[in-house]
């Protein structure tokens, strides 16, 4: 049976094996996937040892996506811009690193909570990571403007420059601090990318920059109403999504690369999710 993984540090509440189990069962593939925790100093050392026992490739989680990218033979473009890969395929002696999060996070949006992007105004926050692997493909889906926003202003500033310098983003991608978030609104969509609400922390923002038609969409999943998702409603937004569809999506993206079979998400997803309440 080929064998894949998802290695990270921790790896116990990972949901990539039951995933991936429920789409091998669904499209009939032969496989079997398994969780690997790596000692901190020891993501390549396991990933080795992994390929030797004839593994056939891999998701990598926190926080071992950078050394993933460094691992690879090849990397694609969009894993290259995010400057984080979390998948890796092996053929024989070489390795492909991609980044499937960010179309991950595009295809929830657009397809399964039917939120267009193109022509729209769109807020993300944060400026670590997870916003990161976003900018790119969302990007790529034609926004009229894309607004970073972070507590740390300066790492906002970094991260459009640095997709500026890729000759991306020209006239739709700026950054700024919380305080002036108001003379941007308000936004058609809001991507939470902080890791906030994993702190069950509230972000700065002001209230104007939710409007009555807004999504507000948090990328961490299983949390239920997260205090981001808490303070769009107290502004008056109905529209509310964790990140559960986007986690879906990217193993969909990951387990067709390897596969060459799409699953179908929706049920996976069905039975994944946690009440927003
Ligand atoms: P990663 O790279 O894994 O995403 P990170 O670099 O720690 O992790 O990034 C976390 C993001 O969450 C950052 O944008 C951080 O803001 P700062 O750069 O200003 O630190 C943001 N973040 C974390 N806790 C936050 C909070 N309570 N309020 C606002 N932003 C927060």
């Amino acid at each position: 049976m080929d064998r894949y993984a998802v290695i990270g540090h921790p790896i116990g509440h990972s949901k990539s094996p039951l995933i991936h189990t429920l789409f091998a069962r669904a499209t009939g593939q032969a496989l079997e996937y398994s969780a690997i925790e790596a000692p901190l100093d020891g993501f390549a050392a396991t990933l080795d040892a992994f390929r030797a026992a004839g593994g056939r490739g891999v998701n990598v989680t926190l926080p071992f996506k950078l050394e993933a990218c460094a691992y690879a033979d090849e990397v694609s473009e969009r894993a290259r811009i995010a400057g984080a890969a979390n998948a890796l395929t092996f053929d024989g002696a070489s390795c492909r690193a991609d980044n499937f999060d960010g179309v991950g996070l595009v295809r929830d949006l657009t397809v399964n909570l039917g939120q267009p992007l193109a022509g729209q105004r769109v807020l993300l926050l944060g400026a670590g990571g997870a916003a990161r692997g976003a900018l790119q493909p969302l990007l790529q889906a034609g926004p009229a403007c894309l607004v970073v926003a972070n507590r740390d202003a300066t790492k906002a500033d970094d991260l459009v420059r640095t997709l500026a310098a890729l000759g991306l983003g020209h006239g739709v991608l700026s950054a700024c601090g919380y305080p002036v978030l108001a003379q941007h609104a308000p936004f058609d969509l809001i991507i939470n990318a902080t890791a906030a609400s994993l702190h069950a922390e509230p972000l700065p923002l002001p209230a104007q920059v939710f409007g009555p038609h807004t999504l507000a969409y948090d990328m961490v999943y299983g949390k239920g109403l997260t205090p981001f998702l808490r303070q769009a409603q107290a502004a008056g937004v109905t529209r509310l999504a964790d990140g559960l569809g986007m986690l879906v999506e990217q193993a969909a993206e990951t387990f067709a690369w390897w596969r060459g079979v799409r699953p179908d998400t929706r049920p996976v997803i069905a039975q994944l999710s946690v009440p927003l309440t």
